[in-house]
């Protein structure tokens, strides 16, 4: 029998979901993010990169093809797994994880180009599947290998569907894990980014053999929701960034001289870079070079992988800030629906927006809330540590400081941080839930006087503010940078109006389900209540918009796929004309 896996965020599943449990039922799309769930940052990074060097990407006419499509690559080793998923414009594509690399290196080897004349001949893990010169044989025999396959791993839920989900929890805390499972990015996300990744790094690989492209930002830290972007850095060669001592070593490599600003030199580089992206790798489109910034990047959309990237060439700092982030969301529960939230929050009354602007960031939101966690009462501890406390728990092997001299130097094991606090707080724990925190979180924030002070989240107190910037969030690692250096004075004025207002509303609206009993009408059991009243009210500025707007285009629901249907379709893998 073939094995299909159903991919989703189902309802039921969701539903069951209890408040306070860690364990409680997850959705089986993000069962392989669940794999790597409990492994440290650079754990998890190097088994996505290896899976990523396990994988090839194919564009295939419909999902129908991946039999014949699994059949044909079982040829060429033993497949781990196969991820189907449509991008808009009804473009198929399938993920293979093959278990060994070298399988992938057998099939690129055997794969071939079409009108070799009019391509670029370039090579690379971004495949098509074309119709085979003789005719497939329509059914399959028990002797073949089962086809393991996920279809349409990428679904998002619609608007609507995630607002009856939502509506359909059993608690105002249980809204919030809702919401977070099925918004954050699942396993094919992260797969599709870190095969992303790898393009670039094959790409450039005989110049630069050491090379790694590392993502960061939301696509690793824990806080990634469906379709976020992808934040890459290059690092050209990471061996020689580690303190080995080659001083013994009598070749040496010949090589161009750096020029002295070293700036400039980023610059050239990135421009460079950017004619490859554009002229040369399959799939990369609308490539924009942003030099002047504080760290220069090239934007481009990866059209197989519907992934939009930020490619940077010298940002480690910000890596080691990614791995900072995703430990203190790991060291609890409530930490990332808590901030899922909060960003749904202000994504929905128009404080967050997608381009760049004046306005508040995701990341500094995030900031926000996880200084808010840092914070104790007179009898409860804090649900999160300082950095302090970080730097101080720091072992022999947690030691890291980049090339431009930034102290990145904290405790990566989780659960020794975790010992630590349960251990060392003279204090009751902090065991409230989602919905209190939430509570918490716009009380905190409207009594917070921005004007006069800073978030640091190195000792979790405020501070007197360095300059006149409308808002400061002092960056944890370089300590003299303002993380919400680009909101204006407007935007912190609305913020704060914005942290008024929903407290206020958190007082009047309904944070508990209405009966469904047959004494109540349909029509009071569709009333919104939490956070769909929360978003939905008319005091909100995003009265009139579409309640959790999800900027992705909808694709069909997943399903279990009819197998017997599927053999007997013809085979309608993309012909020679499809390039
Ligand atoms: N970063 C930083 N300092 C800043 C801005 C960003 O260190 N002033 C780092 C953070 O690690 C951040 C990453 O760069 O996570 C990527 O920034 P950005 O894309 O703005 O934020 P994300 O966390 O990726 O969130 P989003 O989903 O909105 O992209
Ligand atoms: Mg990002």
């Amino acid at each position: 029998a073939k094995l299909y896996k159903r991919t989703s965020y189902l309802l039921p599943a969701l539903r069951k979901s209890t408040v306070g449990n860690k364990n409680a039922p997850k959705s089986s799309s993000h069962e392989g993010q669940a794999a790597t769930q409990n492994m440290s940052f650079e754990n998890m990074v190097e088994s996505r990169r290896e899976e990523a060097c396990r994988s090839i990407l194919v564009q295939v006419h419909s999902e129908q093809s991946c039999f014949h499509l699994h059949k044909y690559c079982c040829q060429y080793g033993e497949v781990k797994g196969m991820h189907h998923y449509s991008l808009p414009g009804s473009s198929h594509f399938v993920l293979v994880e093959f278990t060994h690399k070298a399988n992938v290196d057998h099939i690129l080897k055997c794969s071939s180009h079409v009108n070799r004349k009019e391509v670029i001949p370039v090579r690379s893990p971004f495949l098509w599947f074309r119709a085979p010169n003789k005719p497939l044989q329509p059914n399959h025999t028990s002797s073949e290998p089962p086809t393991p396959v996920e279809i349409n791993g990428n679904n998002i839920p619609a608007p609507a569907e995630l607002r009856n989900w939502i509506q359909a929890a059993e608690s105002f805390s249980d809204q919030i894990l809702v919401l977070h499972r099925a918004t954050s990015l699942n396993d094919l996300g992260s797969r599709l980014r870190f095969l992303t990744a790898r393009q670039i790094e094959l790409a450039l690989s005989g110049l630069f053999p050491q090379i790694t492209v590392m993502p960061f930002g939301s696509s690793v830290n824990g806080f990634g929701k469906a379709a976020c972007d992808l934040d890459l850095v290059l690092l050209a060669d990471k061996e020689e960034t580690n303190d080995e001592d080659n001083s013994d070593c009598r070749i040496v490599f010949h090589a161009k001289t750096l020029l002295t600003n070293g700036r400039t030199q980023v610059q050239r580089h990135m421009e460079t870079l950017g004619d490859m992206v554009q002229m040369l790798l399959p799939g990369c489109s609308h490539v924009r070079r942003i030099l002047q910034a504080r760290v220069p990047i090239i934007k481009y959309h990866q059209d197989l992988t519907g992934v939009e990237c930020d490619l940077s060439m010298t940002n480690m700092s910000a890596l080691y800030m990614s791995e900072l982030l995703y430990i203190l969301g790991a060291s609890d529960w409530r930490v990332r629906p808590l901030v899922f939230a909060v960003r749904s929050w202000a994504r929905e009354i128009g404080l967050t927006n997608p381009t760049p602007g004046r306005w508040i960031t995701n990341f500094s939101l995030t900031l926000l809330v996880l200084f808010y966690l840092q914070q104790h009462s007179k009898h409860k501890g804090p649900v999160l540590p300082t950095l302090n406390t970080m730097i101080s728990l720091a072992g022999s092997g947690d030691h890291r400081i980049t090339s431009e001299g930034v102290n990145c130097t904290f405790i990566r094991d989780v659960s020794q941080l975790c010992h630590h606090m349960a251990s060392s707080s003279k204090k009751l724990p902090n065991t409230d839930n989602l919905e209190t925190l939430f509570i918490g979180f716009f009380e905190f924030y409207s009594s917070f006087d921005f004007t006069t002070h800073a978030i640091s989240l190195t000792n979790g107190t405020s501070v007197t503010k360095p300059d006149h910037s409308p808002m400061y969030i002092a960056n944890p690692l370089e300590r003299g940078l303002n993380v919400s250096k680009n909101v204006s004075h407007d935007e912190t004025e609305r913020l704060r109006i914005e942290f008024r207002n929903t407290a206020w509303m958190l007082e009047s609206v309904s944070l508990t389900p209405h009966e469904t009993s047959l004494t109540v009408s349909q029509k009071k059991a569709d009333e919104a209540w939490g956070l769909t009243a929360l978003f939905e009210a008319p005091q909100s500025a995003a009265k009139g918009r579409n309640i959790f707007y999800l900027p992705t285009q909808r694709v069909p629901p997943p399903r279990i796929m009819d197998v017997s249907n599927l053999f007997q379709q013809d085979t309608d893998e993309v012909g020679d004309s499809f390039v």
